[in-house]
C-alpha cells in the first residue's frame, strides 16, 4: 500500500474537513492506499503527532468547520522552539521517511504553498491544495473557504443595513482578505455596500465622504462602507510602497542592519494599519456630520460550517489530488482552472499572489451600479 500523509496549515478555512474526507475516502476506496493525518500543520510532522484517518474517523466531518487535524502557522525552516526560532527542515524530512510516506498532501494558502515547495525541493513527494478565505493563491481560479466567507460577510452587510438605516448612520465594516480585495469586493457587491475599499485601489477619504454626502443630498442618510483589512489611503499606500522597497533593497544588498530597520518599520506600519478602519470612520464622521460606527467581522468569517459550494470544491480538489498521486505526480498544487482541476508545478505557484485586477468584471460591475471605490 501507498502511505499518504495529510496536514492542514495556515489560518483555518471552511471546507478543510470536506477536503480531508475526500482525500481519505478516495484513497481508501482505491484499496491501495492508507492515510495518516499530522496534527497542527508542519509542527505535527516535526513532533510525530498523528491522527488515524480510517473510515470511521472520516465519517460525519463533511459539514464541520475548522479542521479536525488542527492547524498552525509554523514554518519548517522557522520553528519557534523553546523561545528560539530554529530551522527544523531536516528533522521534518527525516520524519517523513520514518513514517514511510509515499506522498504528503499539504492543504493551505500562499504561505503553505511556499513551505510545501521548500520540502519538495528537499526531495519529498509533496502535493498541495489551495485553501484560504482570501482567494489570493496564484495560478488557481478559486480556493475553498472563500465562498463561505463571502456568504458570511454578505449576511453581515445585509444585517448592518437595517441598523444603519434606522439610526441614519455610516457603518464601516471591515472585511478580511490580507492584501487582496476579493472578499471585500465580493461581499460588498453582494450586500450592496455603498462604498467598497480594497487594497488594489488606494482610496481618497475625501472621495468617500463626497459619495456619502451625495447620498445625503438625495435624501439617504445612511451608508455602508465595506473596507478590506488591507485597504490603504493613497498617502498610506505611498508610504507602504517605500517601506517595502527599502526591505527588498536591504535583502538584495545582504545588509542585515538595514534589513532589521526595514522590518521594524514595516511592523510599525502594520500596527498603524490595524487601526485604519477606526481612523476612517472618525474621518468620515467629521467630514459628513453623520454618526459612524465600525464593525470588524474578523474570524467570524472563517468559522462554522462550509457553504455547499465550498464542500463541493474541497471534495473535487481532494479526490482529484489522490488521482494525480496515483498517476505518480509530485510537486504540484491542484488548481481550479475553468470547469476542471489541473496540477500546477509548485514553483509556478509560489510567490504569485492573486489580487483583484483593476479591469476585473467585479470592479466594473461595482462602478456600473454606482458603488464608490474610493478613487
Ligand atoms: O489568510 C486568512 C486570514 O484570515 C486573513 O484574511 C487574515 O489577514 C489572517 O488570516 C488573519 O490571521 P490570524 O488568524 O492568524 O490572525
Amino acid at each position: 500500500n501507498k502511505h499518504i500523509g495529510i496536514l492542514t496549515a495556515g489560518g483555518d478555512s471552511p471546507g478543510l474537513n470536506a477536503a480531508i474526507r475526500a482525500i481519505g475516502k478516495t484513497a481508501l476506496g482505491t484499496g491501495r492506499m492508507d492515510i495518516v493525518g499530522f496534527r497542527d500543520g508542519f509542527r505535527g510532522l516535526l513532533e510525530n503527532r498523528t491522527m488515524r484517518l480510517d473510515r470511521e474517523g472520516l465519517s460525519s466531518i463533511l459539514t464541520l468547520g475548522g479542521t479536525i487535524l488542527g492547524t498552525s502557522r509554523d514554518k519548517p525552516h522557522k520553528m519557534p522552539i523553546g523561545g528560539e526560532i530554529m530551522d527544523m527542515t531536516e528533522v521534518i524530512c527525516e520524519n517523513y521517511r520514518r513514517h514511510n510516506l509515499d506522498a504528503l498532501i499539504c492543504i493551505g494558502g500562499g504561505g503553505t504553498q511556499k513551505n510545501a515547495f521548500r520540502l519538495a525541493q528537499k526531495g519529498l513527494n509533496i502535493m498541495t491544495l489551495p485553501k484560504t478565505i482570501d482567494k489570493d493563491v496564484g495560478m488557481t481560479d478559486l480556493t475553498f473557504g472563500f465562498h463561505t466567507a463571502m456568504e458570511i460577510a454578505t449576511e453581515a452587510i445585509d444585517r448592518l443595513h437595517s441598523t444603519a438605516h434606522s439610526h441614519h448612520r455610516i457603518i464601516v465594516v471591515e472585511v478580511m482578505g490580507h492584501n487582496a480585495g476579493w472578499l471585500a469586493l465580493g461581499a460588498g457587491l453582494a450586500g450592496g455596500a455603498d462604498v467598497i475599499l480594497i487594497p488594489e485601489i488606494p482610496y481618497d477619504p475625501f472621495k468617500v465622504a463626497q459619495a456619502i454626502r451625495l447620498r445625503q443630498q438625495r435624501g439617504t442618510n445612511f451608508s455602508i462602507v465595506a473596507v478590506a483589512e488591507g485597504a490603504l489611503s493613497s498617502d498610506d499606500h505611498k508610504k507602504y510602497q517605500t517601506l517595502k522597497k527599502n526591505k527588498t533593497k536591504a535583502k538584495e544588498d545582504k545588509n542585515p542592519k538595514a534589513d532589521k530597520k526595514a522590518s521594524d518599520a514595516l511592523r510599525e506600519f502594520d500596527l498603524y494599519r490595524s487601526t485604519n478602519t477606526l481612523k476612517l470612520s472618525r474621518l468620515l464622521e467629521e467630514m459628513t456630520g453623520l454618526e459612524s460606527r465600525i464593525t470588524i467581522l474578523g474570524h467570524l468569517q472563517r468559522g462554522g460550517t462550509p457553504s455547499a459550494a465550498d464542500r463541493v470544491l474541497a471534495t473535487r480538489l481532494g479526490s482529484a489530488c489522490v488521482g494525480y498521486i496515483e498517476q505518480g505526480l509530485t510537486g504540484m498544487m491542484i488548481a481550479v482552472r475553468g470547469e476542471g482541476t489541473e496540477p500546477i508545478p509548485l514553483d509556478q505557484v509560489v510567490g504569485r499572489r492573486s489580487t483583484v485586477p483593476l479591469d476585473h468584471c467585479w470592479v466594473s460591475s461595482a462602478r456600473n451600479v454606482g458603488t464608490c471605490l474610493g478613487d
